[in-house]
């Protein structure tokens, strides 16, 4: 049986879900479950992310469906992924032998698709948290869950009812400094109007954010004039959004997550020790890596190595001891 109950140094508590260390694997960049195991010793990370998953199967979008850019990468994969059906069937029995923590994203394009997979995934053993991936449109409203406060506290409300037992972990887009701004959008994640906690110790809503997803981009290829992805425009990925989401996290901290003791999880350029500890001093508990396992699938392990190295450089006592630590001017 694996254990993830490692509170040393590097050791996490996720909203009491206890992780061996702060380095996870960012949705729809390690496969749908075990498939980089081959390359990277899925025991030695913190946890991982599943691709998101949606009630129907996803082709995806035509390609190309990813670029490399000089700071990352655009991609625009549309979403594919095996569906639900196959996921419960082929996919979730073999989540208990993982020898890592397990997160199941979910993608969908109403709140009933949201609902559907999130109830099976709260029946899904050792499936212990769900990560909502909010940056999709909304069919019936057209903008994106993420970017709308009052529709992202309904889709929250609704998805926190059908998961009496799994953790819930919502995926924030980034957003610009215009109101609604990031922090709007997370108490409306962390506190969605209307709701009620299910008990004493059960929060409304989210139990942790992660901050961010990709940032809508475009790039053409000037030769041919074309762009070079066949979607047009993509989500932008890598070192050149590390910085955005760095103020992200430092605001979502300062505005909601600390008051509201809610973790918080930096998602956005980490290639290096350096941009972990960046997020976790501006108040993040966690990392997750997406783009770098593209350039070295073991980048993780690297990370790692440096930020232990680091936590005991800053005489801390454990790697919670410096979320939201930055020293401020
Ligand atoms: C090829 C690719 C596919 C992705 N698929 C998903 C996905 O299915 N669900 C999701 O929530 N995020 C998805 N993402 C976003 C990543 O999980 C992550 O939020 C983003 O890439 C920023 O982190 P990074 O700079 O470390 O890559 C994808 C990113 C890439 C590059």
């Amino acid at each position: 049986m694996p254990t993830h109950e490692h509170p040393g140094l590097l050791g996490v508590d996720l909203a009491g879900l206890a992780l061996r260390n702060p380095v996870i694997l960012a949705a729809g960049t390690a496969g749908t479950l075990d498939e980089l195991g081959d390359v990277l010793d899925l025991s030695r990370v913190g946890g991982l992310v599943t691709k998101s998953i949606t009630p129907q199967p996803r082709d995806g979008n035509k390609p190309w469906r990813v670029a490399p850019l000089p700071a990352g990468m655009i991609n625009a994969v549309g979403l594919a992924n095996i569906g639900l059906d196959a996921f419960v069937r082929g996919v979730a029995p073999r989540i208990g032998g993982m020898p890592t923590r397990v997160i199941g994203s979910i993608a969908g394009f109403s709140i009933d698709d949201y609902t559907r997979v999130a109830a099976a995934f709260d029946a899904i053993d050792n499936l212990h948290a769900v990560e909502l991936n909010v940056s999709c449109p909304n069919v019936h409203g057209g903008c994106e869950f993420g970017a709308d406060p009052a529709l992202l506290g309904e889709l929250v409300r609704e998805v926190r009812r059908v998961l009496p037992r799994t953790r819930l972990i919502v995926k924030l887009a980034p957003v610009a400094v215009a109101r609604p701004g990031i922090v709007d959008l997370a108490r409306a994640a962390i506190e969605p109007p209307g709701s009620s906690p299910a008990g004493p110790n059960a929060r409304p809503g989210a139990d942790a954010l992660s901050l961010c997803n990709t940032m809508p981009a475009m790039a053409i290829d000037v030769r041919t004039r074309r762009p070079k992805i066949g979607n047009v425009t993509g989500g932008f990925s890598g070192p050149g959004v590390h910085p955005v989401a760095v103020r992200l996290v430092h605001e979502v901290f300062r505005g909601v997550a600390k008051a509201t003791r809610t973790p918080l999880i930096g998602v956005g350029g980490v290639m290096t020790w350096e941009d972990a500890a960046e997020f976790i001093l501006a108040g993040a508990s966690a990392v997750q890596m997406g783009t770098a396992l593209f350039a070295d699938p073991r980048s993780p392990l690297r990370v790692l190595r440096g930020i232990e190295r680091w936590v005991r450089d800053q005489h801390a006592a454990s790697i919670g001891d410096l979320t939201g630590k930055v020293e401020l001017p």
